[in-house]
């Protein structure tokens, strides 16, 4: 008689939702790493239209030509040339990068992967049959890693490498020199870099260093619109390469996972990136303002360091609580009322930490800092 597969059995419920199942209505939550906006009018417009046009169909694997076309374009100051056929339209981000594990991994094939990490990375190796194997990013580094660090994890079943820079969930961003120190380590071994840059979109104060437009021709950069026009709902991403061939395996790969993307979407978005194209700007500003607030919020705690990001809506500080796990400290803020996520759910490098999604106005983050400090206080005093 069957019963599950090894891979069903050998992943796990994510921690991260664990604080929600138990949080009310009525807590402050800096929890979900989903912008507090709706998306752009013209794209919810559009998307009506579509609809109402008839777009309620399967449509090409690879997703709309005028979109990828426009995608494609838009990395124009980063890749000029490329077209749509270096774009595959996906169901997500998420389903992106499952997507590329399933594309690059055989059995017995291990992937570096970040940790702290974004929580579904490990559990797609372990889907495609690979092995994980976690490089650190420690806040003593600004979250970045060290490529001897890297150099001690690779062997000859290494086929990858993923890099999640702005990163869900320490906020760490890359300039150009560590950039280069990235690639041309995954270079060096020959490595398919995958790189997550959904929080493109979301810097501050300093242009976005991608891993597109390197003279890298492995390179792999999964993006989404869930985060860039504030539409996690809608489940729409894409997968950009310069390399053909690999587009080619992905767009087949596609296929079979869900066949195609949703029909009237892919207008909407187009339109989105037509005519709300300042929109993505729009929320970085307000980010970038909620991100000075909370940091200083949280620096003037004692036991508190915090750095201050340069992308995505998290912060990762180190909060110093004696003789408390940050899942015990996670805990008893939400008996106090504000939600944050324990940094030991993205692993165990992020013990000692907890992740802020400064996904909520400025008035609730001030209210919900007022809690954390006190809060901490009470514990930190209890010892
Ligand atoms: C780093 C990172 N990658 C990918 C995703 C997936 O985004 P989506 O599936 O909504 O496109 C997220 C969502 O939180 C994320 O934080």
């Amino acid at each position: 008689m069957g019963t599950f597969s090894d891979r069903a059995l050998s992943i796990q419920p994510t921690g991260v939702r664990k604080m929600f199942d138990l949080a009310g209505d009525d807590v402050i939550s800096f929890g979900l790493g989903e912008p507090d906006f709706q998306p752009p009018p013209v794209a919810i417009e559009a998307f009506h239209q579509a609809m109402l046009d008839g777009r309620n169909k399967y449509t090409t694997t690879a997703g709309l030509p005028e979109l990828r076309q426009k995608i494609a374009e838009s990395w124009d100051s980063y890749q000029s040339g490329m077209d749509e056929s270096n774009i595959c339209i996906t169901m997500s981000g998420t389903n992106a990068l499952l997507n590329l594990f399933l594309t690059l991994v055989n059995p017995g094939d291990n992937v570096l992967l970040p940790e702290p990490y974004f929580p579904l990375y490990g559990p797609d190796v372990t889907i495609a049959g690979g092995t994980a194997r976690y490089y650190s990013c420690l806040f003593e580094d600004e979250f970045i890693p060290h490529v001897a660090h890297l150099e001690s994890l690779v062997d000859e079943n290494t086929v990858a490498i993923l890099y999640n820079f702005p990163s869900n969930p320490t906020g760490g961003t890359l300039n150009e020199s560590q950039r280069d120190q990235l690639l041309e380590f995954a270079k060096r071994h020959n490595l398919w870099i995958i790189s997550d840059e959904v929080y493109d979109r979301i810097v501050f104060n300093a242009p976005h260093v991608s891993f597109m437009g390197t003279d890298y021709d492995r390179v792999l950069v999964v993006n989404s619109f869930s985060k860039t026009f504030a539409m996690t709902g809608w489940r729409m991403g894409y997968i950009a390469s310069t390399n053909r061939e690999a587009m080619q395996q992905i767009i087949k790969m596609q296929y079979y996972i869900t066949a195609c993307s949703n029909d009237a979407m892919q207008y909407a978005i187009l339109t989105a990136m037509n005519e709300a194209s300042d929109y993505p700007n729009i929320l970085a500003e307000e980010f970038r303002q909620r991100c000075d607030l909370i940091v200083k919020r949280l620096n003037a705690m004692p036991g508190v360091e915090c750095h201050k990001p340069k992308g995505a809506i998290y912060v990762f500080p180190k909060v110093n609580v004696p003789n408390m796990t940050s899942q015990e400290v996670a805990m008893e803020l939400l008996r106090d009322g504000v939600l944050c996520s324990p940094g030991s759910a993205f692993g165990p490098s992020g013990e000692g930490h907890l992740r802020f999604a400064y996904t909520i106005s400025q008035e609730d983050i001030s209210k919900g800092m007022d809690i954390v400090a006190k809060t901490l206080l009470r514990l930190q005093s209890n010892e």
